[in-house]
């Protein structure tokens, strides 16, 4: 997913959309660029960082409104040439676009047959040739024609010289949000990108265009039906977007996490009633209880959160839980009916396929519930009901609390509905007392970081690493991983411990690091027993133990020992080291931890 800003009002235009862009960065950071307007159009770009362009910029930009934009490629490489914003053959329009135009080719190949020279490899820059193509004196116009031509997923901003201080926004698929102001207005893909600006915005949905103009916002449907916006109230703190005493997002984020799982579990544990309150289900919770089948469904970090729920909810509602990757689930005609409760988890809200996953599933009449962290986010919309995470802006690319806040949200789940099912009020009241003391227990976790970091350097010469993990720790085995190969580029694999004789184990010798989650829980005894597999290959050892008994001292190179908990909350526990693990590896190998290669921290595209 890429970054977009825009601004026009009284005030320069360039500051905001700077500030924007590296508010925004994260998102998507292969290029970048800005476009401003008043008797021209002057536009900027730059591969690379927000820095490379910002060190472009002329001194002085006076002009009062402008777009800009950070991209994640899908068409044509990382350069400036490629890098938004694109401008029409006439010079006069200036586009920039999050998502793909899937007919991109041959409305690119008719343009060429018009005469129009395509400047950049991209999708996007046919949009601009097609404005100027259609454009007769009325920007809002020529854009709706346009958008009648093209099939995909869009996220757009333009402007036209000819009308200085506008900009008409229109929104498929791709998030676009309207900053409302005095006498100025906003626009961005990302609400972080308005805090402090503005805490008034429209929040497009699928079909909607804006035109934007210093004193009003006109909405309507790409339809030209004229809209009533509603008004959103942003409650953000800017402070949670800053990386403050840290080095990096991730850390910051990581350390954040007894704050952020209490606020996962504020106003929903029942103490008394030994169960938790999700106002998000209360208009579905009867159809979920009719429901005789869950399908978990989401990405990456997200699906290996799916994971755990499964374990959960399987063990205490005892109907089948599933969990599906949804760029499968989308393409693959599940079965999929009215009886059936699928739900999304995604800390972003925005992506794609798990955006898709669940419109399929509507389409089948399933009952379609979402868990998220970004408020109002199309996922969160998409939904007939779901519960919010409350981790607050994630900014490092690769997740951290917002996935032990996901992890927080299924546990008050299964509670919730085992409560109503079969779980007594000492069981529940159990778990409901034991999250309570979760971030208490997360910060001695988090205590003994210095002596993670110390371990991590046995890793961080490697390029392969196996991380294994049996019952609820195989899904945090798998985050491990993902964790440790999206941020220091070491090739891990996340694997269920009593698999590894199946294959994995001819890879282990002294050169293979292993790191094996082992709670204290009724698997322990087999994974010491992989352990010893492990050793007995000369394989070097990383232990999460929640007990570091005199065996487990004997067979592990090194041990992190986390608290003791009820055994569903372990996946929590054991999470943090690795994350810290994979951290301090990646610092170790002089990667960039927060905006790794390659990456961007929403995918809107598919
Ligand atoms: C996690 O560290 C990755 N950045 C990525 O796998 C992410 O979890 C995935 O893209 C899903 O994102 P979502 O939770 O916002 O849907
Ligand atoms: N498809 C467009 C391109 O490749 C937009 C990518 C993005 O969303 O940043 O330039």
């Amino acid at each position: 997913m890429c970054g977009i800003v825009g601004y026009t009002g009284k005030a320069k235009a360039s500051p905001f959309l700077m500030e924007g862009l590296k508010r925004l960065e994260y998102r998507g950071y292969d290029s970048a660029g800005i476009a401003l307007s008043d008797k021209g159009i002057e536009i900027h770009r730059a591969k690379g960082k927000i820095d490379n362009l910002r060190q472009k910029l002329p001194r002085e930009l006076k002009q009062t409104c402008g777009i800009g934009h950070t991209r994640w490629a899908t068409h044509g490489k990382p350069s400036e040439a490629n890098a938004h914003p694109h401008r029409s053959q006439d010079g006069k329009v200036a586009l920039i676009h999050n998502g793909i135009i899937e007919n991109y080719a041959s409305l690119r190949t008719e343009l060429i047959e018009l005469g129009f020279e395509m400047k950049s490899e991209t999708d996007t820059e046919v949009l601009a040739h097609l404005i100027q193509k259609c454009y007769k004196g009325d920007l809002e116009a020529a854009v709706r024609e346009v958008l009648g031509l093209v099939t995909g997923a869009y996220g757009i901003a333009v402007m036209h010289e000819n009308e200085p201080g506008r900009i008409v926004a229109a929104k498929m698929g791709s998030p676009l949000i309207i900053g409302l102001g005095t006498g100025e207005n906003y626009l961005a893909s990302d609400r972080t990108a308005l805090m402090g600006h503005t805490q008034n915005v429209v929040i497009l949905e699928d079909g909607e265009m804006a035109v934007i103009d210093p004193d009003e916002v006109r909405f309507s449907t790409i339809e030209a039906e004229a809209l009533d916006p509603q008004v959103t109230e942003l409650k953000d703190e800017v402070e949670r977007i800053e990386k403050g005493e840290f080095p990096h997002f991730m850390l910051k984020e990581i350390f954040e996490q007894p704050r952020t799982i209490s606020d996962s579990f504020a106003g929903r544990l029942l103490s008394e009633e030994g169960t938790a309150h999700l106002g998000g289900l209360d208009n579905v919770i009867d159809r979920l209880m009719e429901c005789d089948r869950i399908i978990l469904t989401a990405c990456g970090t997200s699906w290996h959160a799916a994971l755990v729920g499964e374990y959960m909810l399987e063990e205490y509602l005892r109907i089948p839980v599933e969990v599906e990757y949804a760029s499968e689930f989308r393409y693959r005609n599940p079965v999929v009916d009215e009886n059936t409760a699928v739900i999304a988890i995604s800390q972003s809200g925005e992506t794609a396929d798990t955006l898709a996953a669940m419109k399929e599933a509507k389409r089948k009449g399933a009952l379609v519930l979402g868990i998220c962290n970004r408020v109002g986010s199309a996922i969160a919309r998409e939904s007939h009901g779901g519960v919010y995470i409350h981790a607050g802006p994630e900014i490092g690319v690769a997740s951290t609390k917002a996935f032990t806040s996901q992890l927080v949200v299924l546990t008050l789940l299964t509670i919730k509905l085992a409560r109503i099912r079969s779980m007594g009020f000492s069981e529940g009241k159990n778990l409901v007392d034991e999250l309570r003391g979760l971030p208490d227990k997360v910060e001695q976790v988090l205590k003994g970081a210095k002596e993670i970091e110390r371990i991590s350097q046995m890793l961080a010469p490697h390029h392969n690493a196996l991380y294994l993990g049996r019952g609820l720790a195989f899904p945090v085995a798998l985050e491990g991983a993902l964790k440790l190969k999206e941020i220091s580029y070491i090739h891990a694999e996340g694997y269920p411990a009593a698999e590894m004789k199946h294959g994995p184990i001819a890879l282990i010798d002294e050169n293979m690091p292993v790191i094996v989650i082992a709670p204290s829980d009724d698997n322990y005894e087999k994974v010491i027993s992989n352990l010893q597999e492990v050793r007995a290959r000369s394989g070097k050892t990383i232990v999460i133990a929640t007990q570091a008994d005199t065996k487990l001292q004997e067979l592990a190179d090194e041990v992190i020992q986390i608290p003791h908990s009820h055994p569903i909350l372990s996946p929590i526990l054991s999470s943090i080291p690795l994350q810290l693990i994979s951290y301090y590896v990646a610092v170790a190998r002089g990667c960039d931890v927060d905006q790794p290669r390659n990456l961007a921290k929403s995918v809107t595209v598919e």
